[in-house]
């Protein structure tokens, strides 16, 4: 089978490399992909909201399926542009992805069935929105109800940074139109993980949690990123806590899509926050998270293109899904300058030195200078490893981390802390 992934990421880089160790895959195209993905696979030059030019794409070339990575394209709904021109594709469609599309849609569909997340209002009025604010009480979380890059979300302490925040979002329009409606939620406390899920819309298998670490200082300090790095499995969700997640938030939410004929296929990504009263979803993403994926990826036993293939066709056979006995990191590194800014083009070293045994490197922005790999976005690349404990798979991926650099490098040396597993979390 041909296959084509949509995405030039970290995240796209771990999938084609997991699909590559498929027996059922003879070759993989990736739009637009990325310089460490070229080694892989055949990037085409298409970008990733181009989703005509994708199924032409697709058509011509006889690609068997296709798997989406970002969300942008899925909100667009490139698995409707798809199924209606009889191509197999992975992912959900645009009804369902507004999952991820709209927050407000998401919060009232968790009101509505009951599934636990923050207490919160929907604002389509800037006027009735700082009203509210006056005499809320605080902290609160106010976001834009669209896709703002994952920068959408502003923690607020008092009624004058939320007016700032809400003037910001809905008269200045930072976010553009993702800035049309605001949510505002109750501040909860305690321990972020995420879970991610595969379904064919009825039938539901959850991954190893993960844990990602968005700020980029050490101890969760400073701005928020991307994703800095993350594990897998993480401590706090054990199999009791998976068992309440899947019953309390991942089945209702499939069921409930499904119910308002959203049918869910693909891989359902849950934000949750571990309160003192059980889990509560913060988001939902209607696709793999970056750089989750870069960690969870490594520990699947199973082959990847056959769970894709049978989840385009209606059918997840959940019995066979299993997970390596193991643990598994990832670190980012990332370019000068980021998040604020992305200095490109520093020349990188070292990759050529780096160990192979249960590691890999997962580019994500890089591109080819005269042959050579240089920067080419603000996160660079994913340094993954897996071992029996935590530190091993952490010692196992920093010292290849060590022999990498490239001008400006930046990078956490403590990515795992929040384990418990770690004693000496520096590295
Ligand atoms: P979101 O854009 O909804 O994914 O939120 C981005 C980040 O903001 C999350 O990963 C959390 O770290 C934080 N966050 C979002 N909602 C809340 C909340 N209700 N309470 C505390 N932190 C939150
Ligand atoms: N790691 C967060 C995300 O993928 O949205």
């Amino acid at each position: 089978m041909k296959i084509l992934v949509v995405g030039k990421g970290g995240r796209e880089h771990a999938l084609v490399w997991k699909l590559s160790q498929s027996k059922r895959v003879d070759k993989i195209y990736v739009a637009p992909g990325n310089a460490g993905i070229s080694r892989l696979a055949e990037v085409v030059n298409i970008e990733v909201d181009q989703l005509d030019a994708l199924a032409d794409f697709a058509e011509k070339n006889k690609i068997g399926l296709t798997v989406v990575g970002p969300e942008l394209p899925l909100t667009m709904g490139i698995v409707d542009v798809f199924e209606e021109r009889g191509l197999k594709i992975f992912g959900p469609n645009k009804e369902a992805a507004e999952i991820e599309g709209s927050k407000s849609f998401a919060k009232n569909f968790m009101h509505k069935y009951h599934i636990p997340t923050a207490r919160f209002k929907v604002f389509e009025n800037h006027f009735e929105a700082l009203d509210f604010v006056q005499s809320a009480s605080y902290p609160l979380v106010i976001k834009a109800d669209g896709l703002a890059a994952g920068k959408g979300a502003v923690v607020v302490n008092n009624p004058r940074e939320a007016k700032i925040t809400v003037e910001n979002i809905m008269v200045d329009r930072v976010f553009g139109e993702a800035g049309s409606k605001l949510v505002i939620e109750e501040f909860l406390t305690g321990e972020e993980v995420t879970v991610m899920a595969f379904t064919d819309g009825e039938r539901i298998i959850p991954m190893v949690s993960a844990q990602d670490h968005k700020r980029i200082g050490e101890g969760d300090t400073g701005l928020n990123t991307g994703g800095m790095g993350a594990y897998a499995p993480t401590t706090i969700v054990a199999e009791r806590m998976l068992k309440q997640i899947t019953e309390e938030i991942l089945e209702p939410t499939i069921r409930g899509l499904a119910e308002q004929g959203r049918v869910y296929t693909g891989v359902l990504y849950t934000g949750l926050m571990i309160t003192e009263r059980g889990p509560k979803v913060l988001e939902y993403n209607c696709r793999f998270g970056d750089p989750e994926t870069q960690a969870v990826l490594p520990l699947l036993e199973n082959d990847l293109a056959q769970i894709f293939s049978d989840i385009a066709d209606g059918y997840l056979n959940v019995d066979e899904i299993t997970w390596k006995d193991a643990y598994s990191v990832c670190v980012v590194l990332a370019a000068k300058g980021y998040p604020v800014s992305t200095e490109k083009g520093a020349q990188i070293e070292g990759l050529d030195k780096c160990q192979n045994d249960d590691c890999a490197i997962f580019h994500a922005g890089t591109a080819f200078s005269d042959g050579k790999y240089v920067v080419n976005g603000g996160r660079v690349l994913g340094v993954a490893a897996t071992d029996h404990t935590v530190k091993g798979a952490l010692a196992r991926a920093y010292s290849n981390v060590k022999k990498i650099s490239f001008d400006g490098m930046q990078y956490r040396g403590d990515i795992g802390w929040r384990s418990g597993k770690v004693s000496n979390s520096y590295f």
